[in-house]
């Protein structure tokens, strides 16, 4: 019998109807929109965190309320492509922009912008440092609506301090309010997932605290929640394919290896700033000392390194922590050694990679660990 009721939801292209975590900065959102009809918005913060489902979800409560315009600058990065697609949004029909130059494009927009309408004007650049980047663009598509009749902007970006490299002018005339939203914690992820099992998954089928364990997981290793999407679905693959009724601890490990995590290359870069710094100090250790790393002196590494860092570096709590995240990601195997001095153990650690190419490719100065 499938423990699935709908694969679907799965994905990390699906928008649930409601979202968890979130909710309370969509309605936030919507109130002022509503109060102010220039209400403007820089939503920043690094990527899968939740920006654009967050605007998503504000344009279907806002509904029939208002005409919003939803532009993906990361498909559309050239004026012509965002004027036609403002102009047909805004009209709510096919715009043909074929034949027309700038000019009359901007007019367009300007002529958009005085008609008279009851409803107010609602736009979203998602991405918009990509339209940022072809120069001119940007100043061609926002000036006239800017300049013309009233609208409020809600611009979405990784990079916070977009709206400083915009045109002067343009940034002249925006107030925008600015807010970064965190990754997410463990605990909101292990929410985000429940939701999923509860709506891609027969009852019985899992436990809560096994999302937790795929969440806290996540978390330690990337601040996406694409990456815990991506993960639970495989545990739910797996446990499917091996006919079982209910996810298990053993799935989930197994999953992990599935996902081909101890690929160095492609592991490093997903990783958490501080775990980045843990890791090579790992294989700094280890290159002095016969292909193994003891811990200890490992830590000492590591807080030496991570002394630059804006809150130093983390306890050693935490860093054990950081360990057995590595563990799991069968970057590293650990094991316990008697101490050379005879008096109590110590605990080693021996990649599973070939570090020493990888730390002579990367930090080839012996170790400055800050350019990870
Ligand atoms: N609060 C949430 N509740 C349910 N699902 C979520 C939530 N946040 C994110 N997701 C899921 O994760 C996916 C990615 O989220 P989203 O597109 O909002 O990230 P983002 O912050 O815009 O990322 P990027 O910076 O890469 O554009 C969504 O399509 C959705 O499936
Ligand atoms: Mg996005």
């Amino acid at each position: 019998m499938s423990i699935i009721k709908d694969v679907g939801v799965f994905d990390s292209t699906y928008i649930p109807k409601e979202i968890p975590v979130r909710q309370d900065l969509v309605d936030g959102i919507c109130a002022k929109l509503r109060i102010s009809s220039q209400y403007n918005l820089l939503l920043t913060g690094l990527t899968g965190n939740g920006k654009t489902i967050t605007i998503k979800k504000v344009i279907e409560k806002m509904g029939k309320e208002i005409i919003a315009v939803y532009i993906d600058c990361s498909e559309d990065d050239s004026y012509g492509g965002v004027a036609k697609k403002i102009l047909s949004e805004a009209k709510n029909r096919t715009y043909k922009e074929k034949g027309k130059n700038r000019y009359e494009l901007a007019d367009e927009l300007k002529k958009l912008m005085l008609t008279k309408r009851t409803k107010k004007l609602f736009f979203v650049f998602d991405e918009i440092d990509k339209l940022v980047k072809k120069k001119g663009d940007h100043w061609n598509v926002l000036f006239p609506l800017l300049n013309h009749g009233k609208a409020s902007f809600i611009f979405i970006s990784n990079d916070g301090f977009i709206l400083g490299k915009l045109d002067r002018k343009i940034f002249s005339r925006l107030q925008c309010e600015k807010r970064f939203l965190d990754i997410y914690a463990g605990g909101e992820i292990a929410q985000i997932l429940q939701q999923r099992a509860e709506l891609g998954l027969k009852q019985d089928s899992y436990d809560y605290h096994l999302l937790l364990k795929i969440a806290r997981f996540s978390s330690d290793i990337s601040g996406d929640i694409r990456f815990a999407l991506k993960l639970f679905k495989k545990v739910v693959m797996i446990t499917e394919l091996n006919k079982e009724q209910k996810i298990s601890e053993k799935t989930i490990k197994e999953a992990i290896e599935e996902l081909k995590l101890s690929d160095i290359d492609e592991i490093f870069p997903t990783l958490p700033r501080h775990m980045k710094i843990v890791l090579v100090a790992l294989c700094m250790d280890a290159r002095q000392n016969m292909g193994f790393s003891d811990t200890k002196s490992a830590y000492k590494i590591y807080v030496f390194n991570a002394k630059k860092e804006s809150f130093g570096a983390v306890g050693e709590r935490q860093f054990r922590e950081y360990l057995s995240a590595l563990e799991m990601l069968s970057l590293f195997e650990f094991q316990w050694k008697p101490a050379p001095n005879r008096r109590g153990r110590i605990r080693i650690a021996i990649p599973t990679f070939d570090f020493m190419p990888w730390l002579d490719k990367h930090f080839p100065n012996n170790g400055d660990a800050m350019h990870g």
